[in-house]
């Protein structure tokens, strides 16, 4: 652990190599600042702040960045730090095609690679949109400089026609009535213009309030604040605190390695099912903490989840949203609820360990932040499923989905890819009833490529106009996080790498069993067998550009769906970095 009684000298800073020395690469450094208008007085003997911000004109969900990076940096400066906005690649997901997994990987990558090759010696990391917080931190945790995180926050609450809307959740359940011809276009319209009404991320916990709030577990932006709502003027004043904690915490050495531990990432998984968050979590903290050399895998999650209540009552899993729970107490209440689940001597970047920055919190909504005693549901917000579709594993919510589908089997309906399911889904004459399993194949990390969340896969217009909401549905994908329903997600092996669910058939019958955590198709292994011999490759689905090195080196979802190259060795790469000329 570092001592943080110690403070760096000026001569220490990682940046004095650019412009403490005195060589001809140095005076371009300095003269070149100069040419930007800042004196030798602004920088010399600094901190050198990075600010790696996602904002884009294309992500909606990041549009109070141009601003909150101006806080940050005044922060910064008032601490005795100099700023440096260093943009990046924006995952928005509204916008990016097929997904943005397939991109995480690769922020990560200019993440990491920024800090490397300029003259950082901490980091701010602005993100908050679903695939940005992981990205950043990947990034980040593989440099090991002292880093903190300034989430986006969540919009405000939807709106319409009086009634609150919810990101994704209430676009899914009214996409249904529009379809079943319950609600009118007009209606429809009203949805579209009411549902996102300020900036910040999803306001349902989906990802983003998912994945912030496990970086907040993890103690790395500061206490109390990941839920701010983007609009509030303590999401400003946060990213001002930011600011000047960073400059803080580099003259402190307070690195990521300092703070991520096994016990922290534990801290976050426990913190991530009490919320009923995001299934995506799970391929997004597997990658973070392989990332720090733990070996964080499926069995921990489902272990972790056999012992941890869900206690926000968030759609799409519960009633609330986002603005809800920060103004019930947010997630220091939350935490405090989960009480001796955490270990809460974890150290965080505030200086404290958790257990001191959460003490005294208090909840003031007690339907929105339930105590262990009211739990909304006492245990297996997650559940991890084995079998033979599954070898390597699948998830799938609980909470989520209608419970009569927990234990259930029915025939299989197999769409070969997105497109063949976009085609035949609302056919009329497709051969389908509410009791049979809707498969989709080919749509995981490399299958669709980018593992998208298609796993929400649609229930047929037929039986929707009878009345079916829900239904059992399997799929490599995965799935959004502000989506519900009886989704097997994350099958691994995926089917585009010959996966057993490549081999699954129309009519073959398949059998979920959540109490015991069971996914199987009722085939003989000789029958699988034969059909595997019988199964042919797909043709790869790039052969240019960055889709032949993402292809090359991607994981599977129940390894994190990291590139293999980036998984182990970094921090030591880090430490031992050869000089830079
Ligand atoms: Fe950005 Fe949902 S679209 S968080």
């Amino acid at each position: 652990m570092t001592d943080h009684s110690k403070r760096k000298r000026p001569e220490d800073l990682r940046s004095h190599r650019w412009y403490g020395v005195k060589d001809l690469r140095s005076f371009g450094h300095r003269s070149r600042t100069a040419q930007m208008g800042y004196h030798r007085s602004d920088y010399a003997g600094k901190p050198v702040i990075a600010i790696i911000n996602t904002w884009s004109d294309i992500n909606p969900c990041h549009s109070h960045f141009k601003q909150r990076v101006e806080e940050v940096k005044r922060g910064i400066w008032q601490a005795g730090g100099f700023p440096v906005e260093m943009p990046a690649m924006s995952l928005s997901e509204p916008f990016q095609k097929p997904t943005t997994m397939l991109y995480r990987n690769l922020l990560a990558m200019e993440t990491e690679e920024l800090l490397r090759s300029y003259p950082a010696d901490g980091c701010v990391l602005m993100g908050g949109c679903d695939k940005t917080t992981p990205a950043l931190l990947m990034g980040a945790a593989s440099m090991d400089l002292p880093t903190i995180f300034v989430p986006a926050g969540p919009m405000l609450r939807g709106n319409w026609n009086g009634q609150t809307l919810g990101s994704g959740s209430d676009t899914w359940k009214y996409w249904a009535e529009l379809r079943a011809g319950n609600i009118t276009e007009e209606d429809w319209q009203g949805v579209e213009d009411g549902i996102a009404r300020s900036p910040g991320h999803c306001m349902t916990m989906g990802t983003a309030s998912t994945m912030t709030a496990a970086v907040e577990a993890l103690g790395m932006c500061l206490s109390g604040y990941s839920s701010i709502p983007a609009p509030d003027s303590r999401h400003a004043q946060m990213a001002t605190l930011s600011g000047k904690r960073i400059v803080e915490m580099v003259w402190q050495d307070i690195t990521p390695s300092s703070l991520l531990t096994a016990a922290s990432f534990d801290n976050a998984v426990r913190t991530v099912l009490a919320l009923s968050g995001s299934t995506n979590a799970v391929v997004h903290l597997i990658a973070m903490a392989r990332r720090c050399g733990f070996p964080l895998d499926l069995d921990r999650f489902d272990n972790l989840a056999r012992s941890t209540p869900v206690l926000a009552n968030l759609r799409p899993s519960g009633k609330y949203l986002m603005e809800d729970f920060y103004y019930a107490g947010g997630l220091r209440a939350l935490m405090v609820q989960l009480g001796d689940l955490l270990d809460t001597t974890q150290q965080t970047v505030d200086g404290r360990t958790l257990g001191e920055n959460i003490a005294g919190a208090r909840v003031f909504h007690e339907d929105v932040i339930r105590s262990r005693e009211q739990a909304l549901v006492p245990c297996d917000g997650l559940a991890v499923l084995r079998g033979n579709l599954a070898p390597d594993g699948a998830v799938i919510k609980p909470p989520a989905m209608e419970a009569r589908l927990q234990t259930h089997t029915g025939r299989a309906v197999v769409f070969k890819d997105y497109n063949d399911m976009a085609a035949r889904i609302d056919d009329p004459n497709l051969d389908v009833d509410a009791d049979s399993v809707i498969v989709l194949q080919n749509a995981g990390p490399q299958g669709a490529p980018g593992m998208p969340e298609w796993g929400q896969l649609p229930i047929p217009q037929k039986l929707l106009k009878q009345g079916v909401r829900d239904m059992l549905r399997i799929s490599d994908a995965r799935m959004s996080g502000t989506s519900y329903g009886a989704c097997v997600l994350h099958v691994a092996p995926e089917s585009y790498v010959g996966g057993p669910l490549a081999l699954v058939r129309d009519g073959d019958l398949i059998t979920l069993d959540v109490p015991n955590r069971r996914l199987d198709v009722r085939l003989s292994d000789a029958e699988l067998a034969e059909r595997r011999a019988a199964w042919q490759a797909p043709p790869p689905r790039f052969e240019r550009g960055y889709g032949v090195l993402y292809l090359k080196h991607i994981s599977q979802a129940d390894s994190g769906c990291d590139f293999d190259f980036l998984q182990t060795g970094q921090r030591e790469q880090a430490a031992g970095e050869p000089e830079i000329h």
